[in-house]
């Protein structure tokens, strides 16, 4: 059975917590909020409880999981020899959507890391997932609360729709802050690899760091890392059952790039016509170029504000599969600061890009 509660995300009631820490302790299944997206949360040192995660969410065994903690003691317990660096970003940035790659310290199972023997630690910022992690008085370990493969839950409706029944508990605290997930680097490596773009920028790990960080193509949605790197850029991630075409541009600035987008995205819907239901993703700058269409169009956002966009991406990619689309054409945006974690979940969620 799956209990449901809603707490209030700013000051969450210190009963419901308790109770859900007393899941956690026992080694069960706990899905919470964090600033970015919802997590399906279990004991990080226990390695039964870890391996519910993978069940639950249907998630492949080697894709490790990220490890939150609530305060810098619990850093020793889940990793060790920690570089001078990573302390420097997590003093300066946690708690916050940073998560950073470390050696694993003994006491985490490797159940949890996929067998690595690094391990991905982050501190959220989120009164509800602090509170739950050090109630819990353990490290926990949590992947997003989602179907492996589907967008990552913003809300808890999203959750409920995908793991009802099969968690023991769901902690509802409205909308995500960020709506995309932390940003991931690995700091064993010099300079530092960024792993995943996300709601952390990376200018200001540069900026801390005084060093430029390696942005390699798989972490722009371009192909497919070496495992031992990156395990989870093999799986096809943040999908909507419908079918997603991209269409980018070298260049989003000018109103003639954009009329060039626009052209391009309304020519392949007058082609996908006939497959049945066409909708379009698009910014409000944009949409109004589908309007004589026969397109359903979703506004994502403003180009202008990259951080409405990243928070209604994934609810957006799963209305499309809610609302009937047949075969769905999304736009691309700039990738630059939060554009570049957009444009990472956009090529992943998408079956073909084209260029305009
Ligand atoms: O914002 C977030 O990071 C959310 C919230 C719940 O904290 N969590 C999240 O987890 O996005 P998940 O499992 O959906 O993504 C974790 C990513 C995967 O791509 C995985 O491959 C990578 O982290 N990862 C975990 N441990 C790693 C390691 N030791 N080395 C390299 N990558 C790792
Ligand atoms: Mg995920």
């Amino acid at each position: 059975m799956t209990v449901i509660i809603k707490v209030d995300p700013a000051r969450p009631d210190e009963d419901a917590l308790e109770r859900a820490a007393e899941v956690i302790r026992r080694g069960g299944l706990v899905a919470f909020p964090t600033e970015t997206v919802y997590g399906l949360g279990a004991s990080a040192l226990n390695p039964r409880a870890a391996l519910k995660i993978f069940e639950a969410k249907g998630r492949p065994p080697d894709n490790p999981l990220i490890i939150h903690i609530s305060d810098m003691s619990m850093l020793d317990v889940v990793a060790k020899d920690v570089p001078e660096a990573a302390f420097r970003l997590a003093r300066r940035f946690w708690p916050g959507p940073l998560t950073l790659i470390l050696k694993r310290s003994p006491q985490v199972p490797p159940e949890v890391t996929g067998g690595l023997d690094t391990v991905a630690v982050r501190m959220p910022a989120h009164p509800v997932a602090l509170g739950l992690i050090s109630k819990s008085g353990v490290p926990i370990a949590a992947p997003s609360a989602n179907v492996s493969g589907r967008p990552s839950p913003t809300r808890a409706e999203h959750v409920i729709r995908d793991l009802y029944s099969k968690v023991d508990m769901i902690i509802d605290a409205g909308e995500t802050l960020y709506g995309i997930e932390s940003t991931i680097v690995d700091v064993l490596r010099n300079p530092p690899v960024l792993l995943r773009p996300g709601a952390f920028p990376v200018e200001l790990i540069e900026e801390e760091l005084g060093v430029k960080i390696e942005v390699p193509s798989f972490a722009r949605g371009l192909g497919e890392a070496e495992r031992a790197l990156a395990p989870g850029t093999k799986y096809r991630h943040y999908a909507p059952s419908t079918p997603l075409v991209l269409v980018e541009s070298g260049s989003y600035s000018s109103s003639a790039d954009l009329a060039r987008l626009t052209e391009r995205v309304a020519g392949l819907v007058r082609e996908l016509g006939a497959v049945g239901t066409v909708c379009v993703v698009a910014s409000s700058e944009t949409a109004p170029a589908y309007e004589r269409l026969a397109a359903r169009v979703f506004v994502v956002g403003s180009r202008a504000n990259p951080f409405e966009v990243a928070k209604r991406l994934f609810d957006v990619l799963r209305r499309l599969d809610d609302e009937g689309c047949s075969v769905a054409i999304a736009e691309g945006f700039e990738e630059r600061g939060l554009g570049l974690a957009i444009m990472n979940r956009l090529r992943k969620a998408s079956v073909k890009r084209v260029l305009a």
